[in-house]
């Protein structure tokens, strides 16, 4: 039937001669036949990432209310801070730069490698084809561009550096856990425990678990063996990591709200809006 309309109907404007207008492709003039309300999932997701976007981006350009000083508190959005527009205490890496022109995020230095992890990770370029790209919306839903190159080609072919980004989201991870340790701290200065420092360490704790869960970190633990049997330790982790794997995507958007909310957190009590509820000291 290749090349034949199903009903002697054209195909979907915009697919003709590429995609799902493409050679040996059946030809059905509907762009879906699913009846179901499959919109749904690529509206919610699109809408949520716009407000975790957009809440993001007022908060990093702001350069405020990112540290609370008597319990140090760091925003993970301003971490590592070491520019010398960041409060001294909260530069425990040190000034690698001058003042910061207004509107720059605080944690210029590890932005990118951030965003290269998220933006390549295998679950996020599903969530972000269907919702922002329509590539394709869902599955058995006609996309609306006229070709198709999928990941062969330049900025695509950059998802590949995926693994790279994951070592570089290992050392971000490791700064976040300090200012975590750092955040067990008592108004006199010596060892204490707020409610900042449970937020900041479910953070943390949630952020380990996105990132041990990524698809090469598994690859890493248990990829290019030939019997595991060989390598049980390999074989030990690579079964760990393969169980959080199924969590995925569930962590990734976990990871998003915990990161929003120790930002807020941390805003809410640096501004003088809400007092830390203190546990201990
Ligand atoms: Fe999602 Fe690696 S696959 S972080």
């Amino acid at each position: 039937m290749s090349g034949t309309s199903l009903d002697g109907a054209s195909p979907p404007a915009g697919a003709a001669g590429g995609g799902v207008g493409s050679p040996g492709r059946a030809r059905i003039a509907e762009r879906t036949l699913r009846t179901d309300r499959w919109w749904v999932q690529p509206a919610v997701t699109f809408t949520l990432l716009v407000i975790w976007l957009l809440y993001a981006l007022v908060r990093t350009a702001s350069q405020r209310a990112y540290f609370v000083e008597e319990f140090h508190y760091l925003s993970p959005f301003s971490s590592p801070c070491v520019s010398s527009s960041c409060i001294p205490a909260a530069r425990d890496f040190g000034t690698w730069f001058g003042d910061f022109p207004p509107f720059v995020p605080f944690a210029l230095l590890v932005l990118p490698f951030l965003l290269g992890f998220r933006l390549t990770c295998y679950y996020y370029r599903k969530a972000y084809y269907r919702a922002f790209w329509l590539s394709p919306p869902a599955c058995a839903v006609a996309e609306p561009h006229g070709k198709y190159t999928g990941e062969t080609r330049f900025p695509l072919i950059m998802q590949n550096l995926h693994r790279y980004f994951f070592y570089a989201a290992i050392i971000v991870s490791l700064i976040n856990t300090y200012d975590m340790v750092r955040a067990f701290r008592g108004a006199d200065g010596g060892f204490g425990i707020g409610l900042g420092t449970v937020v900041m360490v479910f953070n943390v704790v949630m952020l380990w678990l996105y990132t041990i869960s990524c698809h090469s970190c598994r690859h890493l633990m248990g990829g290019r063996l030939k019997h595991f049997s060989a390598h049980p330790v390999r074989y030990r982790a690579w079964t760990a990591v393969s169980r959080l794997n199924t969590r995925h995507m569930q962590l990734a958007w976990t990871t998003l709200g915990t990161l929003m909310f120790t930002d807020a957190y941390i805003a809410l009590v640096s501004s003088g809006a809400l007092n830390d509820l203190r546990l201990v000291n």
